[in-house]
């Protein structure tokens, strides 16, 4: 297992659309490890393999940070079936140092995808999981938290961690 580098806002991986996964190989084992390995001593409660810098579609998810086993998530091409009601949060994301806004998420999910061994799965989601799987989701479809801001306050915020962090966005 290694710990890999988690890219920032600005990074071209974290700005496009990730490639579903075809085959369930060493080499995306191997991804999921680290990306576990990588998440909890971040430490955050959730990760996607882009942010990583490996544009394709999983998701590693652990509410608990490493302190419960069972709540440890890894989803293969995961996808909404089903989205119920709203709630704003504050939320923040490893990929966009410093920052936390308010973001509308819906309130339940039901969410389809594989487990590393291809067996498809269904996990309904409520309130922070379900808040975290379209954090995550969004950022297999390129899109950050940031991104979901009103156009005024994005604008800021990319104008801001543009000057903070000298990055090319
Ligand atoms: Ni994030």
């Amino acid at each position: 297992m290694a710990i890999r580098k988690i890219l920032k806002i600005g990074h071209p991986i974290l700005h496009r659309r990730a490639d579903p996964i075809n085959e369930i190989n060493e080499e995306i084992i191997a991804l999921a490890r680290d990306m576990v390995e990588t998440m909890h001593l971040a430490p955050g409660i959730g990760l996607a393999a882009p942010q990583v810098g490996v544009s394709q579609r999983i998701i590693t998810i652990d509410l608990s940070i490493g302190e419960k086993p069972e709540e440890l998530i890894i989803m293969i091409n995961p996808e909404i079936i089903e989205a119920e009601g709203e709630t704003v949060e504050e939320e923040g994301c490893l990929s966009v140092p410093e920052i936390r806004e308010k973001v509308v998420r819906p309130a339940k999910l039901l969410v389809r995808g594989f487990t590393l061994d291809g067996q498809e799965i269904e996990i309904e989601a409520k309130n922070l999981l379900a808040r975290v799987f379209s954090h995550e989701l969004d950022h297999l479809d390129g899109k950050l938290f940031v991104d979901r801001l009103s156009p005024l306050k994005k604008s800021l915020l990319y104008r801001r961690l543009k000057k903070q962090l000298s990055l090319d966005i």
